[in-house]
């Protein structure tokens, strides 16, 4: 049997798996290892960010036919700015080259494409590639793909927190008005729901300051496979991974044959 032919067996054989009533409908994404997946193949760690946009192409296309909605990815932290100059350049020109390259075709799948981070301090001609893109996308509603860039979950946080004290001071809200709900629609993310699933690759166990409001509820799960050999197959082991997890936010299961008067402990 040929490479691909096992392959799609196995694909066919996990998508016959998947609950289709139980997709997530916002995942989340920390796409980690492309400099170690470049460096361990003795290439530039430049080429690993290459080979990875085109594995989040893939994923895009994934979990749109499996029903998902909202996808939301980490590519670039507030913290990447620490990274040598000729790798953050690097980063900032592919971001301006892939936008242009792939913005017709988001669009002709009637996605939206939204920037989560402060752009503020990108070049000009990336800003304003970004602020097309947004606009010409912005009726499009079969899928939404949020791209955080210069993004930090402290610092998101800490935004809205200044925002809710001046609408405080001007008199626009009084302090005791401010609830979750309240604090949720002035975040970067506010009218999509919270991810119920976090991806993140290269067998990283922490967050790394992304989504720290969004993520309080959400199933975690870590591949240890670098972003760009991540796949349709992995991807859709992580939603399997997902569909076996017990959601309890706090509650307890409810144990059909669990009766509150066990003798063990009643008087
Ligand atoms: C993730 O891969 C992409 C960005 C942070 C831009 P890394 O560049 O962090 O790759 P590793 O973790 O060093 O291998
Ligand atoms: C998180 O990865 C940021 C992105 C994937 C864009 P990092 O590689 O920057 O995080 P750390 O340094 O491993 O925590
Ligand atoms: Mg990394």
């Amino acid at each position: 049997m040929s490479l691909g032919k096992i392959i799609d067996n196995k694909h066919n054989a996990l998508s016959a798996r998947i609950d289709k009533q139980k997709v997530p409908e916002h995942v989340a994404i920390i796409m980690d290892g492309n400099g170690r997946w470049a460096t361990n193949k003795r290439l530039p760690r430049k080429y690993g960010h290459i080979r990875g946009v085109d594995v989040l192409k893939e994923i895009l296309k994934a979990s749109k036919k499996l029903g998902c909605k909202v996808l939301t990815v980490y590519a670039f932290s507030t913290e990447n700015w620490t990274r040598p100059t000729e790798e953050v350049d690097f980063l900032i020109n592919l971001f301006s080259e892939v936008l242009r390259n792939e913005i017709d075709e988001i669009h002709e799948e009637s996605t939206k494409i939204k920037f989560i981070g402060d752009l503020n301090p990108f070049p000009e001609t990336l800003k304003k590639i970004i602020s097309s893109s947004e606009s010409l996308t912005k009726n499009n509603n079969k899928f939404l793909l949020n791209v955080c860039v210069n993004y930090g979950g402290r610092q998101e946080i800490v935004k809205v927190a200044r925002e809710l004290a001046l609408k405080s001071s001007s008199g626009e809200i009084k302090p005791t008005e401010i609830n979750e709900e309240l604090f949720n629609s002035e975040l970067l993310t506010r009218g999509s729901k919270d991810p119920e699933l976090l991806i993140r690759t290269s067998g990283e166990k922490r967050i790394s300051n992304f989504l720290l409001w969004q993520l309080a509820y959400s199933e975690i799960y870590i591949s240890n496979v670098m972003w760009p050999d991540f796949n349709e197959l992995e991807f859709l082991k992580a939603i399997l991974d997902y569909q076996s997890r017990n959601r309890r936010f706090g509650g307890i299961e409810s144990l059909p044959n669990e009766s509150l008067e066990d003798s063990q402990y009643s008087s």
